[in-house]
C-alpha cells in the first residue's frame, strides 16, 4: 500500500507528481503530500485525497523541477496531516517518502530519542529519516548514510529521499515494496508502478530488492545496500496510456467489468488450440514432467485471489485428478505447513505484491516446493520470486474491488487444469477438443451476460437499503457466492456472507426472514436439483430470492422473486459467467448508496503489509 512518485528533470515536478499520485491512489487514499525543491525544501501535505491536497495548495508557489509525492494507506499513526508523508529530518534538511513498514522502528526510535531526537509524527517513516540524519552527521556522503541506515532496518520499504543541501539529486531504494525508475532525456521518474511514468517514457528499470539508486538529471548510479555497484537493466513498457483512462465509463470498476470479454480473450490468446485439443502454457512448460507425477498442489492467495484458487481446486481435481488444498496465505505462513519438494504451490495475486502471499511463497520455497505464480502486474515482485508462472494479461486493474483480474485468474486456472489433464491423460483427447471449443466461446457468452445490466440495475434499486445479504451456491458456485458477497460488502458496506447452499441449514437459516435478500447461483448443472431444494427452504421462511439462472429456466423463475439469466455453458466455465451479474449487482447497489466504488473506505489495492 501507499503510492510514491519522484521526478527530477526539466519539467514542472508538481504536475508530474500530482498526476502520478492520482494514478496510484488505488494504493491508498488516507492522505497525500508532495515535497518540492523550490529555493529550499518545501513540503505540502494533507489528510484526505490527492484532490484535497491540490485544492489546499491552489494559491501556493508549486514550481520546481525536482519533487516527490506520496499517497498513503495508514499503518503506523492515524490518517492526519501530521502523519502524512513526506516527513522531515530533525534539522528539516532531509525529506522522505516511504511505502512499506519498518518493523524495528520502535527500537530505533528509542535509541534516537535517547540521543535527543524529537519526533513530530507517530510514523515509522519519520524514524527512518531521523536515523539517516543521525548517520549523516558522521559521514558527509548522503548516499552512504542512506545505505548504512538501510542496513539497520528490518522490514519493507520503497523510499525516495530529497536533501536541501543536494538539490539536484534524489535517492531511491527498495526492499519488499515495488519501485520503477523511468528513464527520459535528461530526466528520471520514480514510482511504485509504471502507471505514472508511461506517458513520458517507455524505458524503465525495475529496481531490485536491496538496491539503492542515486538519481540525477543525467546520471543514474545503482548499487546494492551491501555497496556493490550494479548495471541496471532497461526494459520497454508494453502498457498503453488508454488502459489507464475511464474510457467514457462512470467508474473504473464498471469499465473493468465491461472489459471482461476482452480480458478473458487476451488471457487465452496463443494458449488454446481447440481444433488440435491442445493447451500451451509456455510459462510452465519446463515442469510438464513434474505435473505428470505430482501428488498434491497447494494454492496460496488472499481475498478475491483466494476465491479464484477455490475455483481452481474444483477444476484441477475434476480434470487433472490431482488433490488440491487452498490456503489463505496469511494463515499458511504462520503455521508449520507440511510442504516438501514433491509439492507444487500455486501463488495467485493480481498485484504481485501482497505481503502475506510473498511470505507464504518464501516459506514454501524454503521447504523445497516448486512455486508457480498467477499474477496480473507484469514485472511485480511475485513473478520474480516464483519458479515459473502464467500471467493473466487482464491489463491494469484500477478499481480497488477486483473484477476482471478475478475472471482472468479463473481463466488461467482453467487453462492450467486442462494443461495438467493433457500431461496426465486424465481427459480424453476428443473431450479436450470439445472443452477448448467451448472455452473459446466464453468471451462471447460473457458479452451476452453483460446484457442483463439494465435489469440488474432495477433489481439493485429494490435491495439498496438492505443491511444484510446471503450468497449461496454449490460446487464451483460456492466460490462464486463467496466472491459475490465480498464484492457487495467491500463496495457497498452491506454485510454479506457467502455459504455453500447446503450449509445454510446448519446455522445461517436462522437469519432468514422477509427482509433477508438471498442470492442463489441456481444454474442448470449437476447440483441444480439440490439448489432448488435450498431455494424452497429459503422461500418457506419468506426470504427474498434473487437467482442467477441458465437462460430459459422456467422452474426457478416460478419460485423466486427475481431472476438474472446467463447463457448456458459447460459446468467447468460456470464461474466465468455467473460472476458477471454479481459484480454488476454490487456495483449498482453501491452507486445507489452513494459509495465511492473505485476507492472503498479503508481499502487499498496492493496490500504490502501483513
Ligand atoms: C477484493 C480484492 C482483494 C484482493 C486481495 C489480494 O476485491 O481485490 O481481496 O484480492 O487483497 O490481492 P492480490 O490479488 O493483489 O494478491
Amino acid at each position: 500500500m501507499c503510492g510514491i512518485v519522484g521526478y527530477i528533470g526539466h519539467r514542472d515536478a508538481w504536475d508530474i507528481v500530482i498526476k502520478g499520485l492520482k494514478r496510484l491512489e488505488y494504493r491508498g487514499y488516507d492522505s497525500a503530500g508532495i515535497a518540492l525543491m523550490n529555493g529550499g525544501l518545501k513540503i505540502h501535505k494533507k489528510a484526505g485525497k490527492v484532490s484535497d491536497l491540490e485544492a489546499h495548495t491552489l494559491h501556493e508557489d508549486r514550481s520546481g523541477t525536482t519533487g516527490m509525492g506520496h499517497t498513503r494507506w495508514a499503518t503506523h499513526g492515524a490518517p492526519s496531516d501530521r502523519n502524512s508523508h513526506p516527513h522531515r529530518s530533525g534539522d528539516g534538511k532531509l525529506s522522505i517518502i516511504h511505502n512499506g513498514i519498518i518493523e524495528n522502528y520502535s527500537v530505533i526510535k528509542e535509541a534516537l530519542l535517547a540521543k535527543g531526537h524529537v519526533f513530530s509524527s507517530d510514523t515509522d517513516t519519520e524514524v527512518l529519516i531521523h536515523l539517516i540524519e543521525d548517520i549523516h552527521s558522521d559521514t558527509t556522503d548522503l548516499l552512504e548514510a542512506v545505505r548504512l541506515a538501510l542496513n539497520e532496518v528490518i522490514g519493507a520499504y520503497a523510499i525516495v529521499i530529497m536533501s536541501q543541501d543536494s538539490p539536484d539529486q534524489l535517492i531511491a531504494a527498495r526492499k519488499g515494496s515495488p519501485m520503477v525508475i523511468g528513464v527520459g532525456e535528461g530526466e528520471y521518474f520514480i514510482a511504485s508502478d509504471a502507471t505514472p511514468i508511461v506517458e513520458y517514457t517507455k524505458n524503465v528499470i525495475y529496481l531490485k530488492d536491496s538496491q539503492i539508486a542515486l538519481v540525477k538529471r543525467d546520471e543514474l548510479v545503482v548499487k546494492t545496500i551491501d555497496n556493490i555497484i550494479q548495471t541496471p537493466y532497461i526494459q520497454e513498457l508494453s502498457l498503453q496510456l488508454e488502459m489507464l483512462e475511464k474510457g467514457g465509463f462512470e467508474h473504473f470498476m464498471l469499465k473493468e467489468i465491461y472489459e471482461q470479454p476482452r480480458s478473458v480473450r487476451d488471457c487465452m490468446r496463443g494458449r488454446i488450440y481447440p481444433i488440435e485439443g491442445k493447451v500451451q502454457l509456455g510459462g510452465i512448460k519446463d515442469y510438464a514432467d513434474k505435473l505428470k507425477n505430482v501428488e498434491r498442489i497447494v494454492v496460496i492467495a488472499c481475498g478475491t485471489s483466494w476465491h479464484a484458487g477455490l475455483v481452481g481446486e474444483y477444476l484441477i481435481e475434476e480434470y487433472a485428478r490431482i488433490p488440491v488444498e487452498v490456503e489463505y496465505a496469511s494463515e499458511f505462513r504462520y503455521r508449520n505447513p507440511i510442504i516438501s519438494e514433491k509439492d507444487i504451490v500455486i501463488a495467485i495475486s493480481q498485484s504481485g505484491e501482497t505481503a502475506d502471499t510473498m511470505a507464504a511463497i518464501e516459506l514454501a520455497k524454503e521447504r523445497g516446493a516448486t512455486i508457480f505464480g498467477i499474477c496480473n502486474v507484469v514485472g511485480s515482485s511475485i513473478p520474480r520470486i516464483t519458479d515459473a508462472g502464467v500471467y493473466t494479461h487482464a491489463g491494469p486493474e484500477i478499481g480497488v474491488a477486483s473484477t476482471k483480474a478475478f475472471t482472468a485468474q479463473v481463466t488461467v486456472l482453467t487453462l492450467m487444469a486442462l494443461y495438467m489433464a493433457q500431461q496426465r491423460g486424465t481427459v480424453k483427447q476428443s473431450d479436450l477438443v470439445s472443452m477448448l471449443t467451448e472455452l473459446d466461446e466464453i468471451p462471447t457468452l460473457i458479452e451476452q451476460a453483460l446484457k442483463s445490466d439494465e435489469k440488474i440495475a432495477e433489481i439493485a434499486e429494490k435491495f439498496k437499503d438492505s443491511s444484510n445479504c446471503l450468497f449461496l451456491g454449490r460446487g464451483s458456485g460456492f466460490p462464486v457466492a463467496l466472491e459475490g458477497a465480498l464484492k457487495l460488502k467491500e463496495i457497498s458496506y452491506i454485510h454479506a456472507e457467502g455459504y455453500p447452499a447446503a450449509e445454510m441449514k446448519h446455522g445461517p437459516i436462522a437469519l432468514i426472514d422477509e427482509d433477508m435478500p438471498v442470492v442463489f447461483i441456481a444454474t442448470k448443472n449437476s447440483s441444480y436439483e439440490k439448489v432448488i431444494s435450498n431455494i424452497q427452504e429459503v422461500k418457506a421462511r419468506k426470504g427474498k430470492v434473487i437467482a442467477i439462472v441458465t437462460e430459459g429456466d422456467k422452474t426457478v423463475k416460478e419460485m423466486v422473486d427475481y431472476i438474472i439469466e446467463i447463457p448456458a455453458c459447460n459446468e467447468a466455465y460456470l464461474p466465468l459467467l455467473a460472476t458477471i451479474p454479481l459484480q454488476l449487482l454490487s456495483y449498482h447497489i453501491a452507486v445507489l448508496r452513494g459509495c465511492n466504488v473505485d476507492q472503498p473506505r479503508n481499502l487499498a489495492k496492493s496490500v504490502t503489509v501483513e
